[in-house]
């Protein structure tokens, strides 16, 4: 599938000194191609999606929609992830604009999302997008790796 080439060449890119080894060590083609397997076989139009971004026939970004597993009223947004060559030209923009306003035509009332709590590009990113760190934070963890992930939230107002 193109998005798992797409997701872990952005993902290994991304968290490579930011993620303990351990995590970045598992993480490969069959773990991510499992990944979604799952998330495809999910899918609910409207309010459990994928949105993607492509250029001249090639898949550049993705974002993965759902209703949020603690409140079905938010969207949480998930797997943002641009093709490095591609990042910092407006894609990541475009595909969270279209995200927050698939979810307000859904009819979610706030979205949310989860960063990685050294993360901090990615938060600059959503935080100059309205995006505001709720508080709550969550520690995910596997085989000798842990790590902290922080809670962001937008409001999804009515047009
Ligand atoms: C975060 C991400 C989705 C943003 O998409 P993008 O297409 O690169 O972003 P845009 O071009 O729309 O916006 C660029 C702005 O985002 C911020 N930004 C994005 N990547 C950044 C980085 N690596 N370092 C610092 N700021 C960054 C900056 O504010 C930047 O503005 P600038 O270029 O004027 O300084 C993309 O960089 C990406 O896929 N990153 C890797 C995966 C990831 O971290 N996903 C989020 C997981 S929670």
């Amino acid at each position: 599938m193109p998005v798992c080439a797409l997701y872990l060449s952005s993902w290994k890119a991304t968290y490579s000194g930011i993620l303990p080894q351990a995590r970045l060590d598992e993480v490969d083609h069959q773990l991510i191609a499992k990944l979604w397997a799952g998330i495809f076989a999910e899918l609910d139009l409207p309010r459990h999606s994928i949105l993607v971004a492509e250029e001249r026939d090639e898949l550049i970004g993705v974002v993965h929609l759902s209703p949020s597993v603690d409140d079905p009223n938010d969207m949480e947004v998930a797997r943002l992830y641009v093709l490095p060559e591609h990042q910092r030209r407006g894609v990541g923009s475009s595909l969270l604009a279209d995200a927050e306003r698939f979810g307000r035509l859904s009819g979610f009332r706030h979205a949310s999302l989860w960063v990685v709590e050294n993360h901090h590009a990615a938060q600059g990113f959503y935080t100059a997008r309205g995006w505001l760190p709720t508080g709550e934070s969550v520690t995910r963890q596997g085989d000798g790796w842990s790590v902290q992930e922080l809670r962001y939230r937008l409001a999804l107002p009515d047009v």
